[in-house]
């Protein structure tokens, strides 16, 4: 007599080929007649299909499977079964199923295959998450943070991570949430890692800080969450151009790792792929006078020295297959810590990389100030309160080198990896304006 068939996951089942064992998932879907019934199950690995054939089973075991409702939670034993016509490749032929618990026919789950609207589907994100395409996106989000930590890992970045809650501003003093620190003073969530990596940069050489971020903006727009992901690697002697390589060789890497471990989860978004795979070295620099002047020929209202709203950076990307670096923008418009050009002390050594499709800018960096009469004026100039900045101007006091890095919001990647309308959906409980729940 054979023991008790092996307990896998879904994405086991080509190891199994032909072998009996159990499955512990959920109902996806039902399709049934009177003879025959075929349940999807789910088990956060894959997706599979089951057979069950009436004449095959016992009675019991066959009514069962006949009357599942849509997520009740089941264990299900049967034999794996190639099939080429089969999604992931594999059928499940039933022979037993023991349901955990049955979601009542008469309360049933709130998400149906038929369309629901975008504000339904936020509402119940925490059940939307189950359905095939939320799998997929959150899979891919995976996969882009194991490859930007990886590619940092494997190239003398040490990963120091860097505090929440901070004393004052990083990327302007209009976006900060502010907390109350008990009764003595006022903190701040943090917008940027980027403060505090220049001294970890100091201390390693070479360093990474990946964390939740927060910008209280009130944007509306398919971009903007208040709260999101960046990862920021930071180097000691390093310029503009050394942070464009790095910008560069990484996006390639974290681009090229999707497509070749999200393969399935990229179709399942029906993604273009053939667009991620000229995602390669060289991408095309071009400073911010030419992208003004680029703006122009389109039609755009743009002057010189005005900032990018989200169609300007659409119109500038929409001709380049490739991720577009812009350099050198004005100082005014960007943060007070930007080193000015030597040579155009107007312009800051500031970059932006504009995602390809229009999808804009998904890392902002560049090379920062390290001297420390010019920061203090900055600092001053910003109406930046000294004293909150006191352990940074050190910096500048204490083996003071040329440094820069850069930031990369995950979510603005993903979206763009993913090939999707908005970045709501690259995070598992996305926070905007209007959203603080579920
Ligand atoms: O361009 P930002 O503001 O740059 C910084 O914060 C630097 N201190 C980073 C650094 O040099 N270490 O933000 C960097 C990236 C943007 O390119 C974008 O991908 C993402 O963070 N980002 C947002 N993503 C979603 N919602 C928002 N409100 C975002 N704001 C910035
Ligand atoms: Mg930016």
């Amino acid at each position: 007599m054979a023991g008790p068939a092996p307990l896998i996951r879904i994405d086991q089942a080509r190891e199994f080929d032909g072998q009996t064992v159990t499955l512990q998932g959920w109902v996806h879907n039902l399709r049934r007649s009177g003879k025959i019934a075929f349940p999807t199950f789910r088990d956060g690995s894959g997706f599979i299909q089951g057979v069950v054939v009436k004449q095959d089973v016992p009675e019991e075991i066959f009514e069962r499977c006949r009357h599942l409702t849509h997520e009740s939670s089941v264990r299900v034993t049967g034999k794996v079964r190639a099939d080429e016509r089969a999604p992931g490749g594999f059928e499940l032929d039933v022979s037993d199923l023991e349901v955990v618990q049955a979601v009542p026919a008469d309360q049933p789950f709130p998400i149906t295959p038929k369309e629901h609207g975008v504000e339904f589907l936020m509402d119940q994100r925490h059940l939307w998450l189950r359905s095939r395409r939320q799998h997929a996106i959150l899979r891919v989000r995976h996969e882009v943070i194991r490859a930007a930590r990886d590619y940092f890992d494997n190239n003398g970045f040490t990963l120091v991570d860097t505090p929440i809650l901070t004393p004052a501003a990083c990327e302007g003093t209009t976006t900060l949430f502010q907390v109350p620190y008990f009764d003595y003073e006022t903190a701040y969530l943090a917008q940027s890692g980027q403060l505090y990596s220049e001294a970890t940069a100091a201390a390693f050489g070479k360093v990474y800080c990946f964390g939740p971020t927060f910008r209280a903006e009130k944007s509306k727009t398919r971009r903007h969450l208040t709260e999101f992901w960046m990862i920021e690697p930071e180097m000691a002697y390093a310029d503009l151009n050394a942070v464009m390589d790095l910008a560069e060789d990484f996006l390639e890497n974290v681009v090229q790792r999707v497509l070749k471990n999200k393969a399935e989860e990229l179709k399942v978004l029906e993604r273009d792929t053939s667009k991620l795979e000229k995602v390669k070295k060289p991408f095309p620099r071009i400073s911010y006078d030419d992208a003004v002047e680029i703006l122009k020929r389109k039609g755009s209202e743009i002057q010189w020295g005005g900032d990018f709203g989200g169609t300007d950076e659409t119109l500038i990307g929409e001709d380049f297959e490739k991720p577009l670096m812009v350099h050198r923008f004005p100082m005014a418009i960007k943060a007070f810590y930007m080193q000015p050009d030597a040579e155009r002390p107007e312009l800051a050594l500031g970059v932006d990389v504009l995602a390809p499709e229009g999808y804009g800018e998904i890392i902002g960096g560049g090379q920062r100030i390290h001297d420390y009469a010019l920061l203090l004026q900055k600092l001053e100039e910003h109406k930046l309160p000294k004293e909150a900045f006191d352990w940074y101007l050190d910096l500048r006091r204490y083996g003071a080198v040329p440094h820069g890095g850069f930031g990369m919001g995950i979510e603005r990647c993903v979206a763009w990896v993913c090939g999707l309308e908005h970045v709501r959906e690259t995070i598992a409980f996305p926070r905007m304006l209007y959203r603080t729940r579920p």
